[in-house]
């Protein structure tokens, strides 16, 4: 199925973890016993990737080699390189680090309970579309609120999806767009996701593939405890 293509893996980590309020940044505190971060790297690793970019914090690069790696730079990653101040401009960084793959499949770092499943269905999208997300249906009604906090709209939810990550692209796609992108200040307002990269630059359609409501990103206290409680039931 893959053909002899190549795939390249970015994991962001450079993140300063604002709304976990914690004394260590989310992505190295311990979870289930080892940092954050290498549950996503453990994850790709086993996965039908070839290369991996971990994207890091700027100065932070030695102490992720030396005490979250500890010293042992597992096989697939090829770079431990830093980020930027948005996710975009780490994910750029990221980019640039993987010249040699057809796929590349960003990731957040702070997702630890990717699974070989939804890393297999977002390669085969990316592959059969050029450009796809991990993607759940919304659980909750989602409303607009006006400046007063008062509901103003009620969205449709069957058609609402939360999206997640992987999400993965034809590397010449993605590429293209972030080149345009960065090169274009006013391109660069209100984008919180890839997908929107090549939704709004390139016009480019995003297939929405089945993620999984454990692919949780650890974004606040509360988050860590689900995570640990899944990791436990994983064995
Ligand atoms: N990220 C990154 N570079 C940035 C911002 C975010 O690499 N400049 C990464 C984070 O490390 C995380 C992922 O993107 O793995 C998703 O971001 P988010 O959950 O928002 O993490 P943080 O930005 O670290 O947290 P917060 O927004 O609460 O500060
Ligand atoms: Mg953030």
């Amino acid at each position: 199925m893959l053909d002899g293509k190549k795939i390249g893996v970015v994991v962001l980590a450079a993140g300063k973890g604002r709304r976990m309020q914690s004394e260590i940044q989310k992505q190295y505190m311990t979870l289930a016993g080892r940092p954050l971060i290498t549950y996503a790297l453990s994850a790709f690793e086993e996965s039908e990737a070839d290369e991996i970019v971990l994207v890091v914090g700027g100065g932070e690069e030695d102490y992720v080699r030396e005490v979250i790696l500890r010293g042992k730079i597992p096989g697939k990653i090829c770079a431990v390189t830093a980020g930027g101040k948005e996710r975009y401009h780490s994910v750029y960084e990221g980019l640039k680090k993987l010249t040699n793959c057809d796929i590349v499949l960003i990731h957040d770092g702070a997702r630890p309970l990717v699974d070989q499943a939804v890393i297999a269905r977002t390669i085969r999208g990316a592959l059969t579309d050029g450009a796809c997300v991990a993607a759940m249906p919304v659980k909750d009604t989602i409303k607009v609120a006006d400046d007063d906090s008062c509901a103003e709209v009620t969205l449709d939810r069957s058609r609402l999806w939360q999206i997640q990550t992987p999400q993965a692209f034809s590397y010449p796609l993605i590429r293209e767009a972030y080149e345009r992108m960065m090169a274009d200040e006013s391109l660069q307002k209100g984008i919180t996701d890839d997908a929107m990269v090549v939704e709004t630059i390139l016009h480019c359609r995003v297939r929405l593939v089945e993620g999984s409501y454990e692919n949780l990103k650890v974004t606040t206290p509360e988050d860590l405890v689900v995570a640990e409680a899944l990791l436990h039931s994983r064995g």
